[in-house]
């Protein structure tokens, strides 16, 4: 069975404005997104834990056409990216999740998902589930919280400072004390030996906005 974090009610009606303040950069990674597969032949991407459809509307608006299988378990959350992407015929969108799926694709995104999977082998049946679905040679981004308990504790202080004004003290401190100790990150050596272990080559840290670090890598094997 898989492991999953299910966003329901609030949580997902309200997901948008939520990662907007609490994730600094958030836009602006997802903007670049169709642009670090620039270099994939065949446009054919799996979007693990596609929520409400925010990394799809970046390929669907990119120059390029992109088809894109976006999968998430959690119904409201896709629900929502059906209501966004409804107009699109190069979107399939599927509730339930990546072990449902029988066939391999060239690019992968797996955003803000990882950090809420408990490393007891869930987080590794995870990457395994995708890049079995993945061709050799295929790309794979990754958006996660990040960070050993001393780094991770250290820029979430930094994460404080960046969060946009407005906010209530006990919010804020609610928020940052629930990643620290409820959520599941790992340190950055240990998310290269998960993925190189899954199957993938050793994974580039390419982004950082305070907690939140952006891998890219690829699936072990040449490229056809
Ligand atoms: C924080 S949201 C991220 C949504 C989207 N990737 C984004 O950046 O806006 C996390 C999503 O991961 C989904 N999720 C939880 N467990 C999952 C699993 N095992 N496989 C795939 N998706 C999962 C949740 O349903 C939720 O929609």
């Amino acid at each position: 069975m898989s492991k999953a974090e299910v966003f329901e009610n609030e949580r997902a009606t309200g997901y948008n404005r939520f990662v907007e303040t609490w994730i600094p950069g958030y836009n602006y990674f997802l903007d670049g997104l169709p642009g670090l597969f620039g270099q994939v032949n065949q446009k054919d991407l799996l979007v693990v834990g596609c929520g409400t459809g925010n990394e799809i509307e970046r390929f669907v608006q990119a120059p390029e056409r992109w088809m894109v299988t976006g999968v998430d378990p959690s119904p409201e959350m896709i629900k929502q990216a059906r209501e966004k992407l409804q107009e699109y015929d190069n979107v399939t969108l599927i509730e339930g999740f990546v072990s449902d799926i029988d066939r391999k694709y060239n690019a992968a995104t797996l955003l803000l998902v990882l950090h809420f999977l408990d490393d007891n082998g869930s987080k590794l049946d995870l990457l395994k589930d995708i890049a079995d679905r993945l061709v050799p040679g295929a790309t794979f981004v990754m958006l996660d919280i990040t960070g050993g308990k001393n780094q991770l504790r250290q820029n979430l202080e930094v994460l404080r400072l960046l969060l946009p004004a407005g906010l209530e003290q006990d919010q804020i401190d609610n928020r940052l004390n629930r990643i620290e100790n409820e959520l599941f990150p790992v340190s950055e050596e240990r998310i290269s030996e998960l993925c190189t272990a899954a199957g993938f080559e050793p994974p580039l840290r390419f982004f950082q906005s305070s907690i939140y670090m952006g891998w890219i890598m690829k699936k072990n094997g040449a490229a056809f």
